[in-house]
């Protein structure tokens, strides 16, 4: 039997040639992790007075979801040398934040959605009123939450994700992509370049901050959150284009809200651009131009190389 001594006197290639023995396994991987994210999440907002408008974001925040977000923050921080604690709270944040952005996209005055992650949208069961205030909860208790909650991380580095944040949010980002992606509806001739501005914005501004906010927590250095930004962008790419191929694809089940909404709306899409064929194509070069940007972390890099393939094989 190995004592606890001869288990800590393991050389780093005898440690490494381990893990290479026990292969990597993304579902246990994410099912851990999200779990984790889970019962995070749900002690982070305690229902309390005025109990419907924390009914409210409760409902949105703990609608289930694959919570990748979340887990890519987690996951850079690990990377980069830090602990899953350190991130935690800017983990949530981010879910907080995408929450607020679906529940104002469904929204009768942006995309009108009865469905979300299999549920009826937050306005169809609260109502626009409160469903526009729970969105604005959300967004302003994200970044409180940082600033409360973040332990064991220097000022310095937990203003920068504040401030990351707050720029992946706002008209530089996510707001920005929405309104040109409003503007677009219907436009069946809208340009390549601008569904690229509309996807970086609206989709990718955010992943981004997931990836580098990890990061940036655990104090790695500016050549790496470059590395790491344009994995996360080329990921994020990648992302919408196999949400589009899935709208045309997959079904409401699969999908958990409403499948075909693209040609319905007339919206452009990378399967209108290109077709099929080559937007899975795409997605795919995309995939592989993330990974190669991982290189350097070597072992440490294997559960981001294993989300960024997760990205192109999903079904919903
Ligand atoms: C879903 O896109 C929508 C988004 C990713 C973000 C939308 C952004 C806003 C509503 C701005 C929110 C306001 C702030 C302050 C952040 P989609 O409609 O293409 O996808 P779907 O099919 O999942 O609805
Ligand atoms: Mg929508």
């Amino acid at each position: 039997m190995t004592s606890t001594k001869d288990q800590k006197t393991l050389s780093t290639a005898q440690v490494h040639s381990l893990q290479r023995e026990a292969p990597f396994d993304l579902s246990t991987y994410l099912a851990e992790r999200q779990a984790q994210v889970e019962a995070a999440l749900d002690s982070s907002l305690p229902l309390t007075y005025p109990e419907k408008i924390y009914e409210s974001m409760r409902y949105s925040l703990l609608a289930g979801g694959k919570r990748l977000r979340p887990i890519l923050c987690l996951a850079t921080c690990e990377l980069a040398g830090g602990t899953i604690e350190m991130a935690m709270p800017t983990a949530c944040a981010l879910e907080m934040i995408h929450t607020m952005s679906l529940i104002h996209d469904d929204l009768p005055a942006m995309d009108n959605d009865d469905y979300r992650r299999g549920k009826l949208t937050n306005h169809k069961v609260y109502g626009e009123d409160i469903a526009i205030l729970a969105g604005d909860g959300l967004l302003a208790y994200a970044f409180e939450y940082v600033a409360k909650e973040t332990k064991g991380v220097p000022a310095e580095q937990v203003l920068q994700v504040i401030a990351r944040l707050g720029r992946a949010v706002g008209a530089a980002g996510l707001v920005g992509g929405q309104v040109v992606d409003l503007e677009c509806e219907g436009k069946l001739d809208t340009s390549l370049e601008t569904l690229n501005f509309i996807h970086t914005h609206k989709t990718g501004a955010l992943l981004e901050a997931c990836v580098v906010c990890g990061a940036v927590l655990a104090g790695a250095e500016a050549a790496d959150l470059q590395r790491l930004s344009r994995y996360a962008q080329n990921i994020g790419l990648a992302f919408q284009i196999v949400d589009d191929i899935l709208d045309i694809t997959a079904t409401q089940e699969e999908l958990g809200k409403t499948a075909g909404k693209d040609v319905q709306a007339q919206k452009a899409t990378y399967p209108r651009l290109w077709g099929l064929e080559q937007s899975q194509r795409q997605a795919q070069q995309l995939v592989d131009e993330a990974k190669a940007e991982l290189a350097s972390f070597e072992e440490r890099a294997i559960p981001l190389m294993a989300i960024a393939d997760f990205i192109t094989n999903r079904t919903h």
